[in-house]
């Protein structure tokens, strides 16, 4: 899978949700995350990023491995303000943005821009 780090935080460009031919990257309140059962290593998403925060799950920087954990996170785990985890849902666009984040992006400090 591919994997959303630390640059993506308070930015949230989303040009690479439009590359996604997947519709994998999900957006939360702080940061997208990319699911990782249902990216298909298509790689487009990677190189549009205007911030460089996507990366194949190889060549994460050893800074940034927490995040490779904290995007499957978002999906398996129950995030604030909802009822059950959010799994597998198929598609970004139908589910919509969700107002919480995964762990490690809901503890950090405001990005600066
Ligand atoms: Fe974030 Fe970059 Fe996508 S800033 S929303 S990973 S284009
Ligand atoms: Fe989509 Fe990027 Fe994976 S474009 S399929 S999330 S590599």
């Amino acid at each position: 899978t591919y994997v959303i780090a630390l640059p993506c935080v308070d930015v949230m460009d989303r040009a690479c949700v439009e590359e996604c031919p997947v519709d994998c990257i999900y957006e939360g309140g702080r940061s997208l995350y990319i699911h990782p059962d249902e990216c298909v290593d298509c790689g487009a998403c990677e190189p549009v990023c205007p911030v460089e925060a996507i990366f194949y799950e190889d060549d994460v920087p050893d800074e940034w491995e927490p995040y490779i954990n904290d995007n499957a996170e978002f999906f398996t785990e129950t995030l604030p303000g909802r009822d059950a985890p959010l799994g597998s849902p198929g598609g970004a666009a139908k589910l919509g943005p969700a107002e919480s984040d995964a762990p490690l992006v809901t503890s950090l400090e405001p990005q600066a821009q």
